[in-house]
């Protein structure tokens, strides 16, 4: 186990922001999650997972050990009669993962392609696109306890998996470390295409019926089109949670914003798209110093360059009052703040 000391953690966050790790230790399996535990020194001092960057906001230098997630491998673990079960380490990278599925015939990821992040990140927040949630082709989460480093399967089921929520942002928050994701892929397969741009491709393409390496590539068309590249502008995918209100709250902002963006849900509430009322608030484009809002998409905050946290928190309070102010809503932001 090779620890490291005063690790800049600038390339390691999807946004660049500038913050030092104190201690940083690789993880590239359940031993050596088990070394850091053991180790006198580093076993007492608080931990920090961190996965692909691709969720935070740094505004500070990071005092805790840093377990920077390098668990690696993908492979097919079991063709059933109804589903593919695929495995992957927690550090590999999600887009590269999703378009080896697809390479190796094994369809169900592509409308959660190109997802910045890691596939540990991934059920973390229950990442989701296009119709496609994880919690849908989630299988299984292996986890090592930060405590008794006891390795622990964590059945779908049991991961509380909400809208960009899990268990792993809640009870087990902190307290363990996620080394490896089990996927249950359907057999047999069927497209998703329910989405507004997904209906969109089919129109212009006229394929109605496409492979999933088609849909592969649509959704990857979709979100170059609009979202920033991390590697070219620093971002942390989508800023903001889409807000759910009552009906009642909803009838009312119509009244008076008959044109905003709403879905009904299940449950008889109503999801509102947080890019339509940062946009209604005109600030697509706009910059409080060096972190702004994206042109081609309000709800994405981007670095503009050479940013520090704090700007992109200052940004993000401006934008939640004025949302607030205008249509009475609370913007929660997705990633989380250091
Ligand atoms: N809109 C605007 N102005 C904007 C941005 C959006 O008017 O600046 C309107 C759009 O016209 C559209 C609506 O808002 O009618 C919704 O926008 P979009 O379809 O782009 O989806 P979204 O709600 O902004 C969500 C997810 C994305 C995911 C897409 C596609 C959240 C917070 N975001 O975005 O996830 O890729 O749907 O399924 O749920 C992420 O979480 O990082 C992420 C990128």
């Amino acid at each position: 186990m090779q620890i490291e000391t005063g690790v800049s953690l600038k390339p390691y966050n999807t946004f660049g922001l500038p913050a030092m790790a104190q201690t940083l230790v690789r993880i590239t399996s359940d031993a050596d999650v088990r070394r850091v535990l053991d180790h006198p020194e580093l076993g007492r001092t608080p931990k920090f997972v961190l996965g692909g960057g691709s969720n935070i906001v740094l505004t500070r230098d990071v005092a805790q050990v840093v377990l920077k997630v390098e668990v690696q491998g993908r492979r097919l673990v079991e063709a059933r009669d109804d589903a593919w079960i695929v495995e992957a380490g927690a550090g590999e990278t999600w887009p590269d993962f999703v378009a080896w599925t697809i390479e190796q015939g094994l369809p169900g990821l592509e409308n959660l392609a190109l997802i910045p992040g890691t596939v540990g990140a991934a059920p973390v927040q229950n990442i989701g696109a296009y119709g496609v949630e994880l919690k849908d082709r989630c299988h299984a989460v292996d986890v090592v306890d930060l405590v008794t480093g006891r390795s622990v399967t964590l059945d779908a089921s049991l991961c509380r998996f909400g809208y960009r929520d899990s268990i792993f942002k809640q009870g087990l928050a902190g307290k363990s470390l996620i080394t490896r994701v089990r996927f249950r892929l359907p057999k047999p397969w069927q497209p998703v295409l329910g989405y507004l741009d997904l209906e969109r491709k089919i129109a212009e393409t006229g394929i109605a019926a496409p492979t999933a390496a088609q849909v592969h590539d649509w959704v990857c068309s979709i979100r170059r089109a609009k979202l920033p590249d991390p590697l070219v502008i620093g971002n942390a995918g989508s800023f903001f949670k889409n807000p759910v209100v009552t009906e009642d709250q909803c009838r009312d902002i119509i009244g008076r914003d008959p044109e905003i963006v709403h879905y009904p849900m299940p449950d008889g509430s109503f999801k509102l798209a947080a890019g339509w009322l940062i946009d209604a608030c005109g600030w697509k484009g706009k910059s409080i110093g060096r972190a702004g809002v994206y042109e081609k998409q309000a709800l994405v905050l981007v670095n503009r360059g050479g940013a520090i946290g704090a700007e992109v928190v200052t940004l993000a309070r401006a934008i939640q009052e004025s949302v607030y102010g205008r249509f009475g809503i609370r913007l929660e932001p997705e990633p989380v703040v250091v």
